[in-house]
């Protein structure tokens, strides 16, 4: 069954190739007693026993105070190192209105997931101009979307400022509509690797969110994706998103008129695998133009696909990488994807153009 975040695959993919990447242990800050070392060090120096037994003393409670020192700063630290704790839902606020003078596209107005074309997309010589601008349009406001990031704002703050922006420029906000997604934009915090539906949960220190824009301007999709850090975030965490960046900036890389889809997920997992985490399998890019989601399905781990890419197509690389388990589960509303493990996963998104010699990334500003 098929959705976006990219796409979903049909068929639930095997086993765990995740490998769980071990964070530095809380214990490492209580290693060692500095007290012992420094007595036995001065003892057989020419200290007199008396000195040695002042010193001593001096010693232990300077000692006891850095240990309680020590001891704060962790409690303080734990719960930016420890896990967190699992994401729970929040409310999900009344759809927003698009003003009717904005063009919708054809599966706004019905509930059903819409199939996946199996046209290739080229916009041509005629709609390039247009797919660069619904591009360059969702880049700008996924810029913006960042700047809000924040402890406290919640995911429905930040759909409500999206939506508009989108409107405001004459465009319909993709999301709106696709296959009953109730929202704008999507929003994935944490163990959510995508297709978060924003709602009243207020962001935290130590989240990371992915948002998620695509934008329908002049009959054509734009689409791309970043994973912000919000406030103080563990350094483990910050290294897995700029892997995911990393590995995105690397698929793209081998893209070129001629190369063969699979050498993405090849690059990819390589990139991946040099850290221990695990590529989703389960959401692929896909093909993006006059419709939101076709073929090629781009598939970002190691696979056998057959095809090789043409000039003048557009389609999106998304990888999804995780700290623990590639393996997912999604809440009843049917969208909501999380690791099963509930470790942390990022995700990045562009949309490109095939040329001759390479790609051109279109989702920039
Ligand atoms: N933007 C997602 C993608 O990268 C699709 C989201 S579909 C939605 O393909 F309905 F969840 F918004
Ligand atoms: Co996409
Ligand atoms: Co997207």
């Amino acid at each position: 069954m098929a959705v976006a975040g990219g796409l979903q695959l049909s068929a639930p993919s095997h086993g765990c190739q995740g490998q769980v990447l071990l964070s530095s242990t809380k214990s490492t800050l209580f290693a060692g007693s500095p007290l012992s070392f420094s007595l036995s060090t001065y003892g057989k120096e020419s200290f007199c026993r008396k000195n040695l037994v002042v010193f001593a003393r001096r010693l232990s409670g300077l000692e006891e105070a850095m240990r309680i020192k020590r001891e704060r700063e962790t409690r303080q630290l734990a719960p930016k190192i420890g896990r967190r704790p699992p994401l729970r839902r929040g409310r999900v606020s009344p759809q927003l209105p698009v003003p009717d003078h904005i063009p919708r596209p054809p599966y706004v107005g019905s509930s059903i997931l819409p199939e996946i074309a199996s046209e290739h997309q080229f916009p041509g010589s005629e709609g390039i101009a247009d797919m660069r601008a619904a591009c360059e349009l969702a880049a700008r406001v996924l810029e913006s979307a960042g700047k809000l990031v924040r402890p406290s704002i919640t995911t429905n703050e930040i759909d409500i400022a999206v939506h508009q922006m989108i409107v405001d420029a004459g465009a319909y906000p993709s999301p709106l509509g696709y296959g009953g997604f109730p929202k704008s934009v999507c929003t994935s915090v944490n163990e959510c690797m995508c297709h978060g539906i924003p709602d009243s949960r207020q962001l935290q220190s130590g989240d990371i969110i992915n948002i998620d824009v695509t934008v329908y301007l002049n009959g054509y999709h734009g689409d791309t994706s970043k994973t912000f850090l919000c406030g103080e975030v563990s350094e483990s965490i910050q290294r897995l998103v700029k892997v995911t960046e990393e590995c995105l900036e690397k698929g793209i890389a081998v893209c070129k008129d001629g190369a063969s889809f699979k050498k993405i997920g090849k690059r990819i997992s390589e990139h991946a695998e040099k850290y221990g985490y695990g590529v989703v399998e389960r959401f692929v890019g896909h093909g993006v133009g006059t419709v939101f989601h076709s073929e090629p399905l781009i598939l970002h781990h190691r696979n056998d696909q057959s095809g090789s890419m043409v000039e003048g197509q557009t389609f999106t690389i998304e990888p999804i990488l995780t700290m623990g388990s590639i393996e997912c589960k999604t809440w009843p509303d049917n969208w909501t994807t999380l690791t099963a493990d509930g470790s942390p996963a990022a995700q990045f998104e562009h949309t490109i153009l095939i040329t001759r010699t390479g790609a051109e990334i279109l989702t920039t500003c």
